[in-house]
């Protein structure tokens, strides 16, 4: 989490600082800072706590910090309370180094043990303090320049960062440094900028220096010069990104979260067709044989919070079409469990951002032991993305709102395809099941859209509910993969305590938490499994609660039990996930804004989490 920018170039520098942060305050949003050249040398400092408005006031729009070069951050505490003190940048006491950071200091206490007997103070409670002036203790006591401090800086601490310093010595440049956490670079005719993620670098240019863990990087207007941690010069390639700059405005919507969910159809459509071709689906870009996908003998499938829930909906998936037995795990527990993995196992990593640290542990662990890895990722060139053996790039396009909505349908666009494929490869479906699926994989987008349409009717009923105190999400099999996500959705942006449940262990204690008017969500897409939910939904409307039911059309006598009722498109039962959680994402957004809340931004998270 937390989001860093830097600039050097010919025109005022905390103008752009700011616009940069303001795209990447989905990383963490509870303090930022600037730090700015001055004309002078003199490096200058503002920092406000809460949101990017309160510095964009500080600092009367950027208009009050002249000079051509600076850094930035917006922060979402890990070390020490979100104060204005706590802010980045941080700096040494003389301001010689000053420096913003993404990431968390392991050692830092031992670090800042050592620096206190070497004479040094600390204002702050931050790691970042401690990591600022242990590259001011290198930079002093050697006296070997930038390069030389960063570097012996990186042998010495343990964790992870993405830093950009300032030196007062060196005005007009920018060294960066990288561990795990992300960091890019664009440079253009006279400038270079630096970022956290892409998205704030489009509008200046499309070719993307990735910085690798373990790099460093000497930024001056207009070149960037990269080096080992030896510190010997390295040759670096940009990548050419073709995401649309545009994506990543709210173009006359009122929140990033209700344009996304409207791009959904889209974003499913361009997934399906990186693959699809003349109804085939074709692994070749993505790096996966037949032969590969012939020998697996089990496939694990990792992920944390939405892209866990998408993990769980295609296990059901998997083990139906393609009879793959699947674990699903969430990549926080993965890595701490006697996995006893199979060695001829597929291990399927799926991130949004591709940087989430959890997930990235969890993917190098599984390499570790030997197993093939893909990722089902939607930024390019993340760490993920590169570290994983194969990757399926999702075409969600940036996705801004903390809450994810379109990558999350991307992904499973993405898993129902893969797991098709490996259906048939495996002989499990014959050419005319496989026609068949594909066909329903490709009608998705317009049955997404359609379900779109009933948005009014959401609007009313969550304005009907946004007070409610608790709500119950429930399904079986697919249904309670979906109802996972629809609670996640409601509880992360309408703060209501919300709980999924699969429906048929409702009674085994949590009954006991049904009152008059408890809202219940009952998901009823699976043919099989219909009349056992809608038992399960009668049972709780016995004790009070208050039904809300999402069927396919046709499904009508539902109205006999449910108070409120909700048809989606039909779709073969393994997919219909995708268009199920439609209005599950509508019901949420509606009940957040009636609540007034900050949809796209709901308080205590990131959207890209890369602490542990
Ligand atoms: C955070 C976000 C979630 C997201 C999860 C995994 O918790 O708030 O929306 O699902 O991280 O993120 P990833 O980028 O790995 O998909």
């Amino acid at each position: 989490m937390c989001g860093i920018v830097g600039y050097s170039g010919h025109v005022q520098a905390a103008p752009i600082l700011l616009e940069g942060l303001s795209r990447l305050e989905y990383r963490g949003y509870d303090s930022a800072g600037l730090a700015v050249v001055g004309d002078s040398g003199d490096i200058d400092i503002v920092k406000a706590s809460g949101r990017l408005k309160a510095l964009y006031e500080k600092t009367d729009d950027g208009a009050s910090m002249h000079g051509v070069c600076g850094i930035g951050h917006t922060r979402w505490a890990t070390h020490g309370e979100p104060t204005e003190t706590n802010a980045h940048p941080h700096c040494s006491d003389d301001r010689a180094v000053v420096a913003v950071h993404n990431g968390i200091i392991e050692n830092y206490q031992e670090l800042r043990d050592k620096l206190t007997r070497s004479g040094y103070s600390f204002y702050s409670d931050t790691d970042t303090e401690v990591a600022v002036k242990l590259i001011d203790y290198y930079y002093k006591k050697y006296q070997m320049g930038p390069v030389d401090a960063m570097s012996r800086f990186m042998l010495r601490v343990r964790g992870s960062y993405a830093l950009a310093v300032l030196f007062h010595d060196y005005p007009g440049e920018i060294y960066v440094a990288r561990k795990d956490n992300p960091l890019v670079i664009a440079v253009r005719e006279g400038e270079s900028f630096i970022s956290s993620d892409v998205a704030p670098l489009l509008k200046y240019s499309r070719e993307i220096y990735f910085l690798n863990s373990g790099e460093l990087g000497r930024l001056t207007a207009g070149t960037a010069t990269f080096y080992n941690v030896d510190q010997q010069e390295i040759e670096k390639k940009p990548v050419h990104i073709d995401w649309d700059a545009d994506a990543a405005e709210k173009n006359g919507y009122e929140h990033f979260m209700i344009k996304e969910i409207y791009e959904q159809p889209r974003a499913v459509r361009d997934t399906i067709n990186t693959v699809l071709k003349d109804g085939d689906i074709n692994f070749g870009e993505i790096g996966l044989t037949d032969e590969d996908i012939a020998k697996f003998r089990h496939i694990y499938i990792v992920g944390c919070g939405s892209a866990y829930h998408v993990g769980v909906a295609l296990q059901y998936v998997f083990e139906d079409i393609a009879e793959v037995p699947v674990r699903v795990e969430m990549a926080s527990e993965f890595r701490y469990r006697h996995l006893l993995l199979d060695p001829d196992g597929l291990v399927i990593v799926i991130s949004q951002s591709g940087e989430t640290a959890d997930t990235l542990a969890a993917l190098r662990e599984a390499k570790s032991l030997g197993l093939k890895t893909l990722g089902i990722v939607n930024v390019v060139g993340s760490t993920i993305a590169r570290e994983v053996d194969s990757v399926f790039y999702t075409m969600a396009g940036p996705e801004i709102a903390v809450a994810t909505t379109k990558a999350y349908s991307a992904q499973l666009a993405a898993g129902y395809l893969l797991a098709v494929k490996f259906a048939k490869v495996r002989g499990v479906i014959d050419d005319e099941k496989f026609d068949y699926y594909v066909r329903e994989i490709d009608a998705l987008p317009d049955k997404i859209a359609k379900a779109l349409e009933d948005k009014e009717r959401l609007q009313w009923f969550a304005s009907k509910y946004a007070n409610a105190s608790d709500m119950f999400f429930i399904g079986r099999g697919i249904d309670y993969a979906i109802s996972m996500e629809g609670s996640l959705k409601m509880k992360e942006i309408s703060y209501i305590h919300s709980e999924a449940y699969a429906a048929g262990e409702l009674k085994h204690g949590t009954i006991s938490l049904i009152e008059k008017g408890t809202l219940v969500v009952g998901i009823l897409t699976q043919p099989e499994l219909f009349e056992k939910t809608g038992s399960n939904m009668v049972e709780v409307k016995a004790r009070g609660a208050y039904l809300m039911g999402v069927t396919t059309y046709g499904n009508y006598n539902i109205e006999d039990t449910a108070n409120f009722t909700v048809y989606i498109p039909k779709a073969d039962e393994h997919f219909t996930t995708s268009i199920a959680i439609v209005p599950l994402q509508l019901f949420a957004y509606y009940v957040s804004v009636t609540r007034g809340l900050d949809v796209d931004k709901p308080r205590n998270l990131a959207k890209s989490v890369t602490v542990e």
